[in-house]
């Protein structure tokens, strides 16, 4: 049985209980974060609780905790739930109240965390990529908050699974924004680029791991805008999140990217990111 965190306390998941007036629950009113652990090691956990803070700015909510208290109680439930690989769901929303849209006053958020089994994404999967859909992105302004309203994420990676893709990259006025639950990469004659940040896609952890990586190796990275032609058009797609790291399609709207196969970029940033995360786990610092 796996041990969550519930408002200061570690628990069986299946002791956790809230109310049905949670704002989380009656108005999907919070935020959340997703941090993946590799053998007990957190990927990046200034960086999540950073955007964390911004979330919570970005929806007017207090800070529950401070860094320091985030950092005690996620090693303690990662420890708790053993220490292996798998990724943390935290969540925060603004409480329980009477249903009303304005802000409760002086009600204390409630604060769930919980671990996930993270398994990584299967090598033949790896091997030959993934098939992606171009869709409308049907969201609204501020999807730089992580927020848990994620119905719209939800409605346009199913089409993409109606479709037997894995995944839907999102178009807003013609230009690519990121994928239902991913960030989006393009190779074009050797060079990377990435949409830039805003108020139209989620800052991604990885997205910017992956900026990291691939400068430091002398990889030319460019963040700019991407059009559905660029995307259409280019030499290899990939999409980066915390769980999936980072992988390549191969197929968009049912068409090859160019050969079909993941690319030579492709498998030199997968190396690396590798790499990186060795180097996390045999790292000597603890978070
Ligand atoms: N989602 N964009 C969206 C809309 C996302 O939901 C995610 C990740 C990303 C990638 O962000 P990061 O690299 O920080 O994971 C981009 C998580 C994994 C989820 O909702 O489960």
């Amino acid at each position: 049985m796996s041990i969550v965190y519930l408002n200061g306390e570690f628990m069986p998941a299946s002791n956790a209980s809230i109310s049905p007036l949670d704002r989380g629950f009656l108005f999907a009113d919070g935020v959340y974060e997703v941090i993946p652990v590799y053998q007990g090691r957190l990927l990046r956990l200034e960086d999540h609780l950073q955007r964390l803070d911004h979330s919570l700015e970005g929806i007017r909510l207090e800070k529950p905790l401070d860094r320091l208290q985030w950092k005690t109680i996620l090693t303690e439930l990662v420890n708790k739930n053993g220490g292996g690989d798998m990724s943390i769901y935290l969540q925060i929303t603004r409480g329980v109240a009477a249903r009303d849209h304005a802000f409760p006053t002086h009600i204390p958020p409630t604060v769930f965390v919980m671990t996930n089994p993270l398994k990584p994404v299967a090598d033949d999967i790896l091997k030959r990529g993934i098939s992606a859909i171009c869709v409308d992105d049907i969201r609204w302004k501020y999807c730089h908050i992580k927020s848990i309203a994620l119905l719209p994420n939800i409605l346009l990676r199913q089409q993409a699974v109606d479709k037997g893709a894995m995944e839907a990259i999102l178009v807003r006025d013609g230009l690519i924004t990121e994928g239902a639950a991913s960030n989006v990469f393009v190779v074009k004659e050797n060079i990377l680029t990435t949409p830039p940040k805003g108020s139209f896609l989620l800052p991604g952890i990885t997205r910017d791991l992956v900026i990291e990586l691939a400068k430091e190796n002398d990889i030319s990275v460019l963040e700019t805008d991407i059009s559905l032609f660029d995307l259409q058009t280019a030499d290899e797609i990939w999409l980066t999140s915390s769980t999936r790291e980072v992988i390549p399609v191969t197929l968009l709207d049912g068409k090859p990217v160019d050969s079909g196969a993941p690319g030579a970029m492709w498998s030199k940033i997968a190396q690396l990111y590798r790499s990186y995360k060795q180097d996390i786990i045999t790292s000597v610092e603890t978070v």
